[in-house]
């Protein structure tokens, strides 16, 4: 189509002046990136889809309800032109030829003088991509999806090039399957000179791993005269003392029942920078992965996270059994399996009806996940008899049966 390839630049159109024609699908997806480049934006149109309409209502860009009219374009450095009225189109970037307003369009890319390249951003990189000869959308699309995701996640940069993030990272690693973590966990996974990984967590991602990168389990952290809490700390600050880049990597979210915060003090009191990603927690996403939603309308409007790994009447317990046996929300307890019995005993006694559904769920999103069914009067039994083992999570409540094939 055209005999020289397009000459790629980045237009800075802050409080510049853009003419956008016409508000539907076209107009919709252009839009934000365009309010993110600050530009000053003009759109024209008689109509518009409601997320363009939710734009001009919160003040990103002034819309005029009317047709395009010659002399529109007078003040434009850019245009885009969408409307769905070819003559219109036509008259518009004639316009814009005569007043040398670079203009892209939607129904004709020949008759336009820009083409809009597939874009993505990762980490203060901006890719943009278009085709040399002619504009092909889905192959520029997934060409920038390919580049974004190897951005993001590490395998694209060359390691000598990696800008690393100093100190430590505490990381949430999600449940359990690698694909549950975020992209940001495994960016900085990819950028790690040390991982000191848990039990619990996205173990496959370690062996993705580069051979130089050092792997360290947690559980095996010697710790002599040290609590094994205060060895993991201890470990971090000496890693990243001595300039390595250390990721904590850690089941789900770090600051549920993940003793997150207590490292990242012990790194502060150390002087050392850490950075916190968040994580998906095994709380709400391995009875999700199981078909039971932590809250349902008309089932239950509150869930209550809670740790069952000491016992309801251990004097180091924290929970107030007595008021989640009258609340009618959901329970979801965490490290539970060898107290399940003296808590759905405790809940019983407060007042939880004995019909109670239970669910546990155990290694939830891996490969081996295995859902076991219960009630608070059976679940004691059940797991005995099933040999439930951990890491499970325990969902007690209605919510347990609303899902496809679980109706009572
Ligand atoms: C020390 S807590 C850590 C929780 C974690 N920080 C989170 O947000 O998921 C460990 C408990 O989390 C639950 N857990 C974590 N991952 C799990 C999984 N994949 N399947 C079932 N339970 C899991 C189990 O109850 C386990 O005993």
């Amino acid at each position: 189509m055209a005999e020289h390839p397009a000459y790629p630049v980045g237009l800075r159109l802050t409080g510049r002046r853009v003419i956008v024609l016409g508000a539907g699908q076209v107009a919709q997806r252009r839009l934000p990136a365009l309010i993110a480049a600050g530009a000053d934006i003009l759109l024209i149109s008689p109509e518009a889809t409601p997320s363009v309409e939710a734009m001009a209502d919160a003040g990103e860009l002034h819309w005029e309800r009317r047709k395009y009219e010659h002399g529109d374009l007078a003040d434009a450095w850019y245009a885009l032109i969408a409307t769905s009225d070819t003559a219109a189109n036509e008259a518009a970037s004639a316009e814009a030829e005569t007043r040398r307003v670079w203009c892209v369009r939607s129904d004709d890319a020949t008759a336009a003088t820009a083409w809009t390249p597939a874009t993505g951003r990762s980490e203060g990189v901006t890719v943009a991509i278009l085709t040399t000869d002619r504009p092909d959308p889905r192959r520029t699309a997934a060409i920038r999806d390919a580049v974004v995701e190897g951005l993001r996640d590490g395998t694209l940069v060359a390691p000598h090039q990696r800008q690393k993030t100093p100190g430590v990272a505490l990381v949430g690693g999600g449940p359990g399957d690698p694909d549950l973590i975020t992209v940001r966990g495994r960016r900085l996974l990819a950028e790690a000179d040390v991982v000191i990984a848990d039990r619990l967590g996205p173990r496959d991602l370690l062996a993705e791993l580069p051979p130089h990168v050092e792997v360290i389990d947690a559980a095996k952290i010697p710790y002599g005269r040290f609590m094994a809490q205060e060895a993991i700390n201890n470990a971090l600050i000496e890693h990243a003392k001595a300039g390595k880049s250390v990721v904590r990597l850690k089941g789900g979210d770090p600051f549920v029942f993940g003793r997150g915060m207590e490292e990242a003090q012990a790194l502060a009191e150390a002087g050392i920078p850490c950075t916190v990603v968040p994580g998906i927690s095994s709380s709400i996403s391995v009875p999700g992965a199981a078909g039971i939603p932590v809250t349902h309308r008309g089932v239950a409007h509150e869930f209550t996270v809670v740790s069952g790994h000491v016992a309801p009447d251990d004097e180091r317990s924290l929970v107030d059994w007595t008021a989640l046996a009258k609340a009618r929300g959901t329970l979801v307890v965490l490290m539970g399996v060898d107290k399940i019995g003296k808590i759905a005993e405790t809940l019983i006694a407060g007042g939880r009806a004995p019909g109670t559904p239970v669910a546990l769920v155990q290694e939830g999103t891996t490969a081996t996940q295995r859902r076991v069914d219960a009630t608070l009067a059976t679940v004691a039994e059940i797991v005995t008899a099933e040999e439930v083992r951990p890491p499970a999570v325990i969902v007690i409540g209605d919510v347990v049966t609303v899902g496809p094939g679980n109706q009572r």
